[in-house]
Parts: C-alpha cells; structure tokens; sequence
C-alpha cells in the first residue's frame, strides 16, 4: 500500500507544473547524437508522450549528424564542418534532405505513433515552416547551409489544433524553392520563438554545457548570457556546442521563459526537467 501511496505523491508533486505548463507549447530540439540509443529514444518518446497528455503542446525539432555522417561515409564523401556547421555542397544537401526528412523523422514519427499517438512528420519545406536563405559562416559561402529568416507557423499550428504532435526535420526553403541545410538547433530556436513557447529544451549527448569537456562533473548550471561569447573566444565553448548555446542566447532574447541544454542520454531527463524541482542540465538565463 505505502508504495501506491508514495506513487500518488510523485503524481500530486508533478501537479503544479502540469498547471503551469498545461496549454502551452515546449520546443524539443532532439539532438542525433542523443538518439543512437534506442532504448533511451524509448523513454525520450515517453516523456513527450505524457507531456502531450497533460495538455503541454510538445513540438519536436531533430538533428542527425550521426545518420548523415554514416550515410556520407558509405559514399566515400567526407564530413567538413566549419564552427560546428556541416559544408553542404549539392550531392551533400540530398543526402542531408533524404535522411533528415526520411529516415531520422519517420523514425521518430514511428516511435511516437507506436503508443497510440498521433504525430505528423514536416520537413521545414512543407508548407513553407522555415524559410531560409544562405548563411555565411565568418564570411564563407558553405554551400546549402541556411539560415532561417522566417518561420511560417501555419501548419505547425494546424497540427498542434488537430491534437498531432508535430517533428520538424530542419531543412529550409527559399523563394525559388531551393532546399538548404540548416542546423536544428537554429531551426529549434526559429521556431520556439515563432510559437512563443514557454520553453526550449536541447537534447543533446553530453551532460551540458562543460567548463572542460573531458570531465563530466565540470557541468555549469546556470550559464549567463553574458558569458558566452567569452567561453566560445577561449575555446571552452567548440565544435556543435557553440551553434547550441548562440541559440539558447537567441531564445532567451526572443522571450522563451525558459532554455535548457539536457543530457538526452539520461532516462527521463525531460519528465525530470519539466515536472521535478530537480535542475537537470545547463539552464541558460539572461
Ligand atoms: N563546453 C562544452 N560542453 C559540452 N559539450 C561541448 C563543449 N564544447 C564542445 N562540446 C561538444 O558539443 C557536442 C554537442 O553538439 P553536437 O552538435 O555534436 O550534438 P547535437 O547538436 O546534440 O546533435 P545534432 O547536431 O545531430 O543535432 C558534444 O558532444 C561535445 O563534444
Ligand atoms: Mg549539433
């Protein structure tokens, strides 16, 4: 009986933030390298699940660099990035095109719909989502990397009427219908800010932003805006981390009450995050 009873309990605590979240809308950046585990997919999926059940309205954005660089791989084509950004010559754009909007979504689409709920699979080209035209990196031309100039929120906003769980895969379209290759974390931010969501959480494969990378317990909690530029000038900040934290600073700017970098491969690290007092991650704050 106590143990039924303690079970209650864990139900009554979560209460206040079900209240607090419930109608709104969270934005999941699900990172591919957070998704190679299947079982942890799992848990990920069912966290998501039940925040679609107490009335949070769950958006899922996804990477797939993982996916991406086995598939390049297997065509003897080789993966360059500059400042953590993919160079995307036009060979490269359809493959990113093709296991981004194919595999890595349908993927996560399938794993939704397998417990029983309805999830609708977008690439940021459907109905115009994420508009996009090239981006410079330091003043380079990488070839289909995108930036996202405007999100279109009308088919986001349909399915999430409808009771659908959308996933977005992050590829964008511009006026002549080209397609480019924008980095989810981007798009995340593009459209939490677009949906002005209560909350913007990336799931990626370490435990957040780390002072040192090589050790795990030099996690900074609570990272100031103000710091960032900083950490990524002396290098603490490198690689895919620095488009992450440019843009939970985005996100913070745009007004999402609350960004988080969370360890996607820790069990239930979102049910932890939303429904627990228990600070999970890096929280980034102004
Ligand atoms: N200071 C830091 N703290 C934590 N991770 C860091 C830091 N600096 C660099 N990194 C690197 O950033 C990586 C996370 O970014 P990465 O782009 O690889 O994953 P992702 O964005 O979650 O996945 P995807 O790009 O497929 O969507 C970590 O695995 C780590 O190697
Ligand atoms: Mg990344």
């Amino acid at each position: 009986m106590e143990m039924y009873i303690e079970k209650a309990k864990v139900l009554v605590e979560a209460l206040p933030y079900i209240k607090e979240f419930y109608g709104k809308t969270v934005v999941i950046k699900y990172g591919g390298s957070a998704m190679v585990d299947e079982m942890i997919k799992e848990t990920v999926i069912q966290d998501i699940i039940l925040m679609k059940l107490v009335g949070i309205n769950p958006v899922i954005v996804h990477g797939g660099g993982p996916d991406i660089n086995k598939i390049l791989k297997q065509m003897d084509k080789k993966s360059e990035f500059v400042n953590g950004l993919r160079v995307t010559d036009q060979e490269t754009m359809e493959i990113v095109e093709m296991v981004l909007a194919g595999k890595v979504n349908k993927s996560i689409v399938s794993h939704i719909q397998n417990q029983g709920i309805n999830a609708v699979g977008i690439s940021g080209k459907d109905g115009a989502t994420l508009q996009a035209e090239k981006k410079l990196v330091n003043g380079m031309d990488v070839g289909f990397v995108g930036e996202v100039v405007n999100v279109n929120t009308e088919l986001i906003s349909t399915l999430i009427q409808k009771d659908f769980i959308p996933v977005i895969a992050p590829i964008g379209i511009d006026k002549e219908g080209n397609s480019y290759n924008i980095n989810a974390d981007y798009a995340a931010v593009a459209v939490a800010g677009a949906l002005k969501a209560q909350k913007l959480v990336f799931l990626t494969d370490v435990e957040g932003v780390l002072k040192d990378v090589s050790d795990s317990s030099s996690i900074i909690s609570r990272l100031s805006i103000k710091d960032v530029d900083e950490y990524i000038k002396n290098g603490i900040i490198s690689g895919g981390m620095i488009p992450k934290v440019e843009c939970c600073v985005e996100g913070v700017k745009k007004g999402v009450k609350t960004v988080h970098i969370l360890d996607g491969r820790v069990e239930h690290c979102l049910l932890l995050e939303i429904f627990t007092q228990k600070g999970v991650g890096t929280m980034i704050e102004e």
